[in-house]
């Protein structure tokens, strides 16, 4: 056994890597975007291949299929595994992925033709949800108040598209709390370098998203949202609470670690629809609808790394809850390397 790990600044990686430190298991850190990588896991003799795919990377949405589907060919077995992460940031899929389970997805509608959207629009109460496929921190998810409003964006996605990365500045006040949390001048200054740079060349790279367009059912009066992540046999789960005068809870910062105010009926649903899927690995977000039954709105392979070490504990399949800290990304290795 001998496990490839793609190089990832700031995500799963490094506990991946200590992981394996700590076992004695036999790792190669690798660059998935060489050009002579299946070569690599050949002479290496590569059984296992590991990358957290980045969200916010045109680079990594771009390359991941090309090099993971190449490595199950291969036999060499992937995490994310095919089921994990053909849906990986992008919402249509999802859409798809959840019809074809019967999962409780808020009801979503995808047209590929402005005509058929802009009839839909007419004939459809508002306000919508229109999402574009790509996105996190809520910056792609608007509500769609009027007709006139409406029609500019499918006018807009049926010709010039959306750049779906957000400029250096969109999003203000998330960046502010961030920087915020970076007491050292010096190192914030560097950080604060760093991101107009990469934010440049995101813009840049990003393909405009046009072609389709896609709603949801607006959800009203849910002051936040539930995120439930399952990994393997264990969920754990925040909640996040709307930005201020805003339906939208992603971005907001506003967590609440409080387990006695999670619905359980969530957890089930996440544990259920894993199985469903095949996930590894799997993040969900949760709205009431109407009558108070709990929705999925989305789904996420990997999610930010620090944020959730402030769980208190995790649920078993059985729902019964263990207190206590947990290594949610040894516990991923653990499984991936017991497959
Ligand atoms: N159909 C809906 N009805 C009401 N509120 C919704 C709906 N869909 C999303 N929301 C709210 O908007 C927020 C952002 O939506 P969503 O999770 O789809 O976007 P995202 O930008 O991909 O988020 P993330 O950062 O979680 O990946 C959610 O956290 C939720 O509070
Ligand atoms: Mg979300």
């Amino acid at each position: 056994m001998k496990i490839a790990i793609h190089n990832r600044e700031g995500g799963f990686t490094e506990r991946w890597v200590t992981y394996c430190q700590q076992n004695g298991i036999e790792y190669l850190l690798v660059n998935c975007f060489e050009n002579n990588i299946l070569e690599l896991f050949k002479k290496e003799s590569i059984t296992h291949l590991m990358w957290h795919l980045n969200h916010a990377s045109s680079q990594d949405l771009m390359v991941y299929p090309y090099v993971m589907n190449a490595a199950d060919n291969m036999d060499i077995k992937t995490f994310p595994n095919f089921n994990t992460r053909w849906h990986f940031d992008d919402k249509v899929a999802q859409k798809y992925l959840f019809e074809s389970i019967c999962a409780p997805l808020v009801k979503s509608t995808v047209f590929y033709e402005k005509e058929d959207a802009i009839k839909f629009l007419n004939t459809s109460e508002l306000p919508l949800v229109a999402k574009l496929k790509r996105g996190a921190g809520s910056t792609n998810v608007k509500l769609i108040n009027s007709k006139t409003e409406g029609e500019e964006y499918i006018r807009k996605l049926f010709s010039e598209g959306i750049v779906s990365t957000a400029t250096a500045l969109g999003n203000f006040d998330q960046k502010l709390r961030i920087a915020k949390q970076i007491k050292d001048p010096i190192k914030l200054a560097k950080k604060t370098i760093g991101f107009f740079k990469k934010n440049k060349r995101e813009r840049s790279l990003a393909n405009a998203e046009k072609g389709y367009v896609y709603f949801q059912e607006f959800m009203p009066n849910n002051a936040f949202d539930t995120r439930i992540i399952v990994v393997g046999e264990i969920a754990f789960g925040i909640r996040r609470f709307n930005k201020e005068n805003d339906f939208r809870a992603s971005g907001s910062g506003k967590l609440d670690f409080d387990v006695s105010k999670i619905d359980l009926e969530t957890v089930k649903i996440a544990f259920n629809v894993t199985e469903k899927i095949g996930g590894q690995c799997l993040a969900f977000d949760f709205v009431y609808d109407k009558n108070k039954v709990p929705k999925i709105v989305e789904v996420c392979f990997g999610f930010s790394m620090k944020a959730y070490d402030a769980c208190p504990g995790y649920w078993k399949k059985d729902l019964s809850f263990v207190a206590g800290t947990f290594n949610p990304q040894a516990i991923m290795m653990e499984n991936f390397l017991k497959e």
